[in-house]
């Protein structure tokens, strides 16, 4: 494996200096060259996160996955390290798919899954997948321990391992699709990292008969309660609903080593941008459960590919459980530091069919706005960032939208869900170069997405489309570079 993750290291390298930086993010964790999908192995490990990812280090599209990894001392600033895992062993031949990380008596283990085709590449009908481990002493440098878990009986797609240590065992959920094609979650147990037993529960399975695979499963507390977090495909859009080709969300539910997951309320997506998949979370060094995911979706157009290098990560976000059983999602707070240029948008009635500019160059940034929906009868208003993007709160539908149009990379697509019942709508949006992540009253919803606008087209105004709307108050920062 060290001859395969020296080239690909290399490759890297070397990739990095004639990177055209159009669209590469200032503060999202992305490849300098190659291809991102899943968070894989999330952790704070001997005094510094660690996050990997599945990766493609020779291309831009996806294939032959191996994890990237980056470190960083507060989950913002992130520091590039060299690859950590490449496939190419009997068990891993055709990749090493998603998984995660525990910090054991000094030792960094990551669990993954190891890919084969039966039938030569890209035939999802016949593979070969198994749970596998590898260790590192320095959190760099990992060796390959093979097998843990073969794939049981019945299951042919079988992957993204989550590992936690729990009343005195460890503990695995396994993403699973059965003999019928219908998904789930295999829990396994074990005393010995290296030694899992194969016998396992079925922790939660779906209810969807069009739901054929759960992906990247995560099985954590939060509150009181257990969230079941995963990928769904094959759910059907229903209305506004469910609108991305696969979806993310969550389960909430009461559970206890050896007692069944006793779902207290149903599935419920985590975000509704149209590029969000397969988060993974893990606790800060003070005990906050934080969340990353993919900030894109399979199969959607991806212009920075012609760049060389595509996928980036969302920005880290807390978790916490509401009274209601919601979880609600919002940036750390650490992001603060990189605020800089404050600018106050003092109170203001934006009267029918004007617009405020806010920055002519909104490339990386963040915005604050409070409107006052009870004294706002405008048929839309929000804001735009150029002419590609506007996020918008459409009263006669009384829903929150984000729509996209980039033409020029066959991008166009809304992605809707209902406006709260609050008298205030708070608005927080962050932009990146080629993002966008919007919360919603402190965390209630959020939408992600990528976003693509020409270097002229980062103007960012706030709008309102017949009568008027009421801006309570509003800031503005420019967000200091840290990547
Ligand atoms: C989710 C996923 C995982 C798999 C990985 C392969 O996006 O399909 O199920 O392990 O990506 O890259």
């Amino acid at each position: 494996m060290k001859q395969r993750i020296e080239l690909a290291t290399n490759a890297i390298k070397k990739a990095r200096k004639s990177l055209n930086k159009q669209f590469y993010p200032h503060y999202h964790l992305a490849p300098y060259a190659g291809w991102l999908n899943d968070p894989n192995g999330l952790i704070y490990h001997d005094g510094l996160y660690h996050a990997f990812y599945q990766h493609h280090p020779f291309s831009s599209l996806w294939g032959p996955m191996h994890w990237g990894h980056a470190t960083s001392e507060d989950m913002i600033h992130w520091q590039h390290q060299p690859i950590a895992l490449a496939p190419g062993d009997e068990y891993d031949k055709d990749g090493c798919f998603s998984g995660s990380a525990v910090s054991h008596e000094g030792k960094l283990y990551l669990f993954y899954t190891g890919h084969i085709w039966l039938n030569g590449a890209n035939d999802d009908s016949a593979i070969h997948q198994t749970q596998c481990v590898a260790i590192s002493d320095d959190g760099i440098h990992f060796e390959k321990k093979g097998v843990v878990i073969p794939s049981p009986e019945g299951f042919m797609h079988f992957r993204d391992p989550k590992v936690w240590f729990q009343d005195g065992k460890w503990w695995m959920v396994v993403g699973a699709r059965d003999a019928l094609d219908q998904g789930q979650i295999l829990l396994f147990s074990t005393t010995d990292l290296l030694n899992w037993n194969d016998e396992y529960q079925t922790l939660a399975k779906t209810e969807d008969k069009n739901v054929y695979m759960w992906e990247c499963p995560d099985f954590f507390p939060l509150g009181n309660h257990f969230i079941t977090l995963f990928s769904p495909q094959g759910k059907k859009s229903q209305d506004y609903q469910f609108r991305n080709l696969y979806q993310n969300g969550y389960l909430v539910g009461q559970w206890a080593p050896d007692q069944p997951y006793e779902i207290t309320h149903q599935f419920s997506e985590l975000d509704f941008g149209q590029d969000f998949y397969a988060p993974q979370t893990f606790l800060a060094k003070d005990g906050r459960r934080i969340a990353m995911a993919w900030m894109d979706m399979w199969e959607s157009h991806m212009p920075s590919q012609e760049h060389g290098w595509s996928g980036c990560f969302t920005l880290p976000r807390e978790l916490v459980l509401n009274d209601q059983g919601k979880i609600i999602a919002n940036p750390i707070e650490e992001l603060k530091t990189l605020r800089q240029d404050e600018k106050i948008i003092p109170s203001t009635i934006l009267i029918k069919n004007t617009d405020i500019l806010i920055n002519e160059n909104a490339t990386c940034c963040e915005l604050e706005l409070v409107w006052d929906l009870q004294n706002s009868s405008a048929e839309k208003f929000g804001f735009w960032i150029g002419n590609g993007i506007q996020f918008y709160i459409d009263n006669q539908n009384q829903k929150l939208t984000l729509s996209r149009h980039y033409p020029k990379y066959i991008i166009s697509d809304s992605r809707s869900t209902e406006l709260p019942k609050t008298k205030q709508l708070k608005i927080r949006a962050f932009i990146d170069k080629s993002s966008l992540e919007v919360f919603i009253n402190d965390g209630e919803q959020t939408f992600s997405c990528r976003i693509y606008p020409q270097d002229s087209d980062y103007t960012l105004k706030l709008f309102a489309i017949n009568q008027s709307a009421k801006l309570d108050n509003g800031t503005f920062w420019n967000l200091e570079r840290a990547i």
